[in-house]
């Protein structure tokens, strides 16, 4: 029996997840099927979690009018800005069910498994428990560190082992994908594609150039961008269009969600027209708030016309990043599949073939069944942040430079040291390959009495500002510890020393 590979992809208001069988690579399945959606079928589920009146409901089975907590994915990174991400999440609810996002994103996770596992059982019978499993979980391009492993953990508290988790970002998986679903021959060997991967809560884009088309081979060849300006943006901005029109307090609950779907599912995806067309016309449903003819609010149906659709344009500045000289720009995600955003690029890089693959909703989960089935095809990429260590530095290379830091005397080297000096061995913006270690000498003193344990710990210390600062500052942070463990290594082995008082010590290089 092969190996089953599930590609998860947890998305700010949708999620999906999608399967393949390591021996039959060519047919990955979607699951379509979800609790509350009766036979309908959908490639993605609603990323939503209810705790309404003590009974737990999650993606389509949050009715209406419950208490329905949103965009838990946002608040897995809180370096991106909290501003936005509380404002399109449900910050509020989870304190009154006093639950942690990582919490909420767990129980989410553990029922998107459950429901995968369901799908699996028919297809498979009994056999099915006795087979392994790889999960390949998506995370945003823009997602820090803590971020990603605020992932594994939700991803773990979902009952998933943590040796079966895999992580890659989203536009990665997107860019796997399309590769093998655009047609043959639109990409070439050397060519430069961007993939903007447009969805509801980020916006991530990734440039590659194709080094080879078959076998697959991709460099990334500039830092990845992106950030917190998806689709679920222009829902807080109608929510806020609402507020301006009518006042924050005069809709009801109920009618703003009413409102709110109607927005999400009629008037933002079926949105094609130009800017400059005002003639579209929509009627909102909010029942029961007062008629308002100034601004055409009337038996319940707010009337909304072109002039108000500078809306959308928020949208397109998050997909325009990229100046790069391209040959292709292919859109996927949610808002992805819009028209509007497609004719608009199209608009802004001329001379660029702007593609949306087929099932461009599902890349993502199906490029991250493919990183499972063939593995990393990404040869090199572009660091986001520096990352390094910090040492004291001999206090004579630094010609009196930093004078208000005191200086260090090491009684076993003899020497004045500066402490807290930074070794950057990643730069932000330089280029990094999976599986080539980076080598940089490191060394440490300990006196003979001290070296009976040989066991250390260093933090490894990431740093996002665009030039690498030569001390640790404020900038600088800790993302985890490394442990480095040479008690077993026999003594005889490291370089032993004996300063000018006799004093033995090891130089553990
Ligand atoms: N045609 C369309 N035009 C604009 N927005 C659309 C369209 N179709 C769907 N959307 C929006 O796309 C979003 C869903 O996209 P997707 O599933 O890619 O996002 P996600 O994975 O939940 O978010 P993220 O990847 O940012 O975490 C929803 O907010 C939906 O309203
Ligand atoms: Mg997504």
């Amino acid at each position: 029996m092969g190996r089953i590979i599930i590609g998860l992809d947890f998305g700010t208001t949708y999620s999906g997840v999608a399967w393949v069988l390591d021996n039959c690579p060519d047919e990955p399945e979607v699951i379509t099927s979800w609790p509350g959606r009766g036979n309908r079928t959908s490639p993605k589920v609603p990323s939503i979690v209810s705790y309404s009146n003590g009974k737990f409901l999650w993606g389509y089975q949050a009715t209406l009018f419950g208490e329905n907590i949103r965009g838990i994915k946002l608040l897995l990174d809180v370096s991106q800005s909290e501003e936005v991400a509380s404002a399109l999440s449900s910050v509020e609810l989870l304190k009154q069910n006093q639950k942690t996002a990582v919490q909420v994103a767990g129980t989410y996770l553990k029922q998107l498994v459950y429901n995968a596992n369901q799908t699996l059982d028919r297809r498979f019978g009994t056999a099915v428990k006795s087979m392994d499993r790889q999960y390949i979980l998506t995370t945003p391009a823009v997602w820090s560190d803590k971020a990603k492993d605020a992932t594994l953990t939700a991803a773990v508290n979902a009952g998933i082992a943590r040796h079966e988790i895999a992580l890659i970002s989203e536009p990665e998986a997107a860019a796997l994908y399309c590769m093998h679903a655009i047609q043959p021959n639109t990409i070439r060997n050397g060519d430069v594609v961007v993939v903007c991967d447009a969805g509801g809560g980020t916006v991530d884009l990734i440039s590659y150039c194709v080094k080879t088309v078959s076998p697959l081979s991709l460099e990334e060849v500039v830092e990845g961008s992106g950030g917190i300006c998806g689709s679920m943006v222009l829902d807080v901005r109608f929510n806020e269009l609402l507020d301006e029109l009518i006042g924050k307090n005069k809709i009801p609950i109920n009618s703003r969600e009413m409102a709110l779907k109607f927005w999400q599912e009629d008037i933002k995806p079926n949105f094609a027209n130009d800017l400059d067309d005002k003639d579209e016309t929509h009627f909102i449903p909010l029942p029961g708030v007062k008629d308002n003819r100034k601004i055409s609010l009337r038996d319940g149906f707010l009337k909304l016309d072109g002039s108000r659709h500078y809306l959308i344009q928020d949208q397109v500045h998050g997909a325009q990043a990229s100046k790069n000289t391209v040959m292709a720009i292919l859109l996927v995600g949610g808002s992805g599949s819009s028209e509007y955003l497609f004719q608009r690029i199209k608009k802004a890089h001329r001379g660029i073939t702007v593609m949306q693959p087929p099932n461009s909703w599902s890349a993502v989960m199906l490029g991250a069944v493919q990183h499972g089935i063939e593995g990393n095809r990404v040869g090199k990429r572009i660091a986001r942040r520096h990352y390094g260590v910090q040492f004291r530095s001999d206090s004579s290379a630094y010609n009196g430079r930093f004078p208000d830091v005191k200086r260090e005397w090491c009684r076993l080297n003899e020497t004045w040291y500066l402490p807290g000096v930074m070794n950057w061995y990643i730069h932000k913006g330089g280029e990094i390959s999976e599986g080539s270690p980076i080598c940089m000498p490191f060394s440490r003193s300990i006196a003979v009495e001290n070296a009976s344990t040989m066991i250390f710990s260093d933090p490894l210390l990431v740093c996002n500002r665009k030039s690498s600062p030569e001390r640790v500052e404020d900038t600088v942070f800790q993302i985890c510890t490394l442990e480095t463990d040479l008690s077993r290594v026999p003594a005889y082995l490291f370089d032993l020393r004996k300063n000018s008082c006799g004093q033995k010590f090891y130089k553990v290089n």
